[in-house]
């Protein structure tokens, strides 16, 4: 029997987004320990899976816990970015009916300190697939001042971003996030419910793994995919990201998309790829924010093609 290193965020209202999909291929995008995966090979018991991670651990770890579903479930090692062309042209198939995406970092991630994830880490690493180009090293320690500001302001949400990145300048080179944390400690915003250096963790983190480029390219990739029934369900945990899915959906669900100065419509308005099911975002219940302190910040949003 495993140990599960990580709890699935919002797992009601996954299987209520897929409750309808009696067959055919969903794709988890994320799959990390299996979670969703297994949950939603539970409630389907017709559909196939296609499970993708970028982390060998995950991959390795969540190969075992379906293996009951070997028959219905196939698992690949790779970003998601782009994904969809390559499955659909793998599969010979041009349709798939679901797609999750519970994108970001998992629990056990988190957790492994040589994994570098932790302010607490004696690495600095980050890289959810260990065979990726860029580490946090290289960020930290070569980034320029205002590489680092970016980073910090645009994905951090850090308001002392000049101060932090001057520090680090001033200070580097650094061999590890513990090194790093503890020499920025009198820069950190106070008296939040978090640890003061988790915002800079996660700054850090989302630029060595790229991940709001990802999603970017995952759903340039959906958009341009012709799927004619396809649920989409994105769980995301940081404003920027949430702010994409929301304006990509609103975007597919626009029938006319001529430029808002145009006198009349010239483009046929016939453009809208399906509706929005989610007007608003949704968010974990009382009961799962007290079993799951990960599910404070998750929000999943679904998107119902229908070409
Ligand atoms: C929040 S965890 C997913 C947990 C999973 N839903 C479960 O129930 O166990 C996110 C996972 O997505 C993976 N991941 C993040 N970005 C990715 C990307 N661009 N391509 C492939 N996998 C990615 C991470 O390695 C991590 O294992």
């Amino acid at each position: 029997m495993q140990n599960i290193p990580h709890i699935p965020v919002l797992y009601r209202e996954v299987i209520e987004a897929f409750k309808n999909i009696e067959s055919g291929i969903i794709i988890d995008c994320t799959m990390g320990y299996g979670g969703h995966s297994s949950m939603i090979l539970e409630a389907n018991p017709n559909i196939k899976l296609i499970a993708i991670d970028q982390d060998q651990t995950a991959i390795e770890f969540s190969t075992e816990r379906l293996s009951k579903y070997a028959e219905r479930v196939s698992i690949r090692k790779g970003r998601f970015s782009n994904v969809i062309k390559d499955i659909l042209e793998e599969y010979g198939v041009d349709e798939i009916k679901g797609l999750l995406a519970d994108i970001g970092v998992s629990s056990l991630q988190l957790d492994q300190k040589d994994r570098g994830f932790s302010y607490e880490s004696e690495n600095l690493d980050m890289r959810m697939d260990k065979d990726a180009p860029l580490t946090a090293q290289t960020v930290v320690n070569e980034y320029s001042t205002s590489e680092l500001e970016t980073i910090l302001l645009e994905y951090g949400e850090l308001r002392n971003y000049k101060k932090i990145a001057s520090t680090i300048v001033n200070n580097r080179p650094f061999t590890s996030a513990k090194e790093l944390s503890d020499t920025l400690k009198d820069d950190m915003p106070r008296g939040k419910k978090i640890h003061p250096a988790t915002l800079l963790m996660q700054a850090i983190r989302i630029e060595v793994n790229d991940e709001l480029g990802e999603l970017k390219s995952l759903l340039g990739s959906l958009q341009n995919a012709g799927l004619s029934s396809a649920k989409i369900a994105i769980i995301s945990f940081h404003s920027l990201e949430d702010r994409i899915v929301k304006q990509e959906f609103i975007k597919w669900s626009k029938s006319c998309i001529c430029p808002s100065e145009a006198f009349r419509c010239e483009c046929g308005n016939n453009h809208s790829l399906g509706k929005i099911v989610t007007r608003k975002p949704l968010m974990a219940q009382e009961d799962e924010l007290k079993e799951n302190v990960r599910s404070r910040s998750a929000k999943m949003r679904v998107f119902q093609m229908d070409n």
